[in-house]
């Protein structure tokens, strides 16, 4: 099938590259010029375990291709997939401007039928907006008879396995009130169906919804284990252990509930925020939710919490390693990481900061900007060095078994701040590293 896909960044382009391994034509169109050379030029513009070897592999087959050219890219899909950004604006909401703009830049140019996808997270009501921007251009035209439809096809993709989610999903929401348009998204879809069919069709608001359902209920798993750590400390019991007693229920499941520095990211922060608004507007304050984002506000800071406990709230002339920087690891991705927020602490409070993450080095570079009170490095070591403490952010795999020895001799004194609960504190505690959990009374 031709499919075009509008944005490409971490969903757009898995879409477009996991549609192409499947046999289709797919053409990937972004605004942004520099990701569209970088695309063309055989690499990726992010890390992601596994895409640069399926978008090269559909590249060379002919199946797949990168343009900034709107008029192509519009008249070569059937199917139009919507992947571009739906930031939090000032109030909360999702900003539509992207998804509403791409909307006219296909009204503007389609000369027969289209099913055009909403892949993007947006809020129930979308599709209609969706619809109305088309027509409004269609009609602009004089083509307001023309037909297209516009189906909600949410993601649910994780960064750091994100291709293969997209390959084996556990499910694949499809919101139309289009046969036409249901039978295409149900034959696209048929080889990601082959054991099971996954495939649930339902309205477009009901689809809309789930999107943000989901996300609520994973961020709320979070803060709920985050809060119960907090009192786990004072109380004197370990979350972890805690934890697994609890996740042994089928009811309950062992994913999502582990304790931490906050979660951070491009999804649970706005999706967080935008159901919440919604919620508001539509005057059903979702006190739960309300909370579940307070919680991770104060949760972010909690590691900064134990640094002062342990070393005063003047932190001038020291300085801290920190090991991690993505808001979460297999990723680059900085948005709305915690480490970030750590940062602008510790300095805020005096502090300067030496810090590592396996990829995501150049992102946090662009982001921070050039500061003479952060130093990034290159290997988790260098961080090390003449530090007064360790912090640990995100749980790399590296990071899990270190060569604790070195950590203590690097270190001015053997201090360690661990914000993903990696190690053992009674093996801590035998190595004579004063550790500090999350949870962990
Ligand atoms: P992103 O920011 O990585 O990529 C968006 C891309 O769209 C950018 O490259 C931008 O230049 C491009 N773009 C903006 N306007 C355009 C236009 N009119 N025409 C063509 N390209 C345009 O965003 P990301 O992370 O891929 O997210 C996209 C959507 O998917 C968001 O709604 C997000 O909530 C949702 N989502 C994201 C997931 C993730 O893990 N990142 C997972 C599931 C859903």
């Amino acid at each position: 099938m031709k499919v075009t896909a509008i944005g490409t960044g971490y969903v757009g382009l898995v879409t477009g590259a996991c549609l192409a391994e499947m046999g289709n034509h797919v053409v990937c169109l972004d605004v942004n010029p520099e990701k569209i050379r970088v695309l063309n030029g055989g690499e990726i513009p992010i890390h992601e375990p596994g895409l640069l070897e399926v978008v090269r592999r559909n590249v060379a087959a002919g199946r797949l291709q990168f343009t900034t050219d709107v008029d192509m890219a519009v008249q070569h899909g059937t199917l139009l997939f919507i992947g571009v950004g739906t930031p939090p604006d000032e109030d909360g909401s999702a900003d539509l401007q992207y998804v509403v703009a791409a909307a006219r830049s296909i009204g503007q140019r389609m000369t027969d039928y289209k099913v055009i996808v909403d892949k993007s997270t947006v809020p129930v009501g979308t599709a209609d907006k969706v619809r109305a921007a088309i027509k409004e251009e269609l009609v602009k035209r004089g083509l307001g008879d023309m037909a297209y439809a516009v189906v909600s096809n949410p993601e649910f993709l994780k960064e750091g396995a994100a291709v293969e989610d997209f390959m084996k999903p556990d499910r694949i929401i499809v919101g139309s009130d289009d046969e036409q348009a249901t039978l295409l998204m149900r034959a696209l879809y048929a080889p990601f169906n082959r054991t099971q069919d996954r495939m649930l069709v339902m309205d477009v608001r009901s689809a809309e919804f789930t999107k943000y359902a989901a996300n609520a209920m994973l961020a709320t798993r979070i803060s709920f284990m985050n809060e119960l750590a907090l009192l786990a400390e004072k109380v004197g019991a370990d979350i972890e252990l805690v934890r697994r007693g609890i996740g042994s229920d089928p009811r309950i499941g062992y994913q999502f509930l582990y304790a931490g520095a906050g979660y951070g990211g491009s999804c649970f922060p706005k999706d967080v925020k935008a159901l919440v608004k919604a919620a508001a507007d539509n005057e059903i304050p979702l006190k739960v939710l309300t909370a579940v984002e307070e919680a991770n506000e104060r949760q972010k800071r909690v590691l900064v919490d134990k640094v002062v406990a342990r070393f005063g709230g003047d932190l001038k002339g020291r300085r801290f390693a920190i090991w991690g920087l993505a808001f979460k690891p297999n990723t680059d991705d900085m948005r709305e990481a915690p480490s970030l927020v750590i940062i602008d602490e510790l300095t805020k409070l005096g502090a300067t900061v030496a810090a590592y993450d396996p990829v995501s080095m150049s992102e946090t570079a662009r982001v921070l900007g050039p500061r003479d009170d952060v130093a990034l490095v290159d290997r988790a070591e260098a961080a090390l060095q003449g530090a007064d403490a360790l912090l640990i952010v995100t749980e790399w795999k590296e990071f899990r078994t270190p060569d604790f020895d070195a950590i203590k001799a690097a270190l001015k004194a053997p201090v360690v701040f661990d914000g993903r609960n990696l190690y053992d504190p009674r093996l801590m505690k035998t190595l004579g590293i004063e550790y500090n959990g999350i949870g962990r009374g």
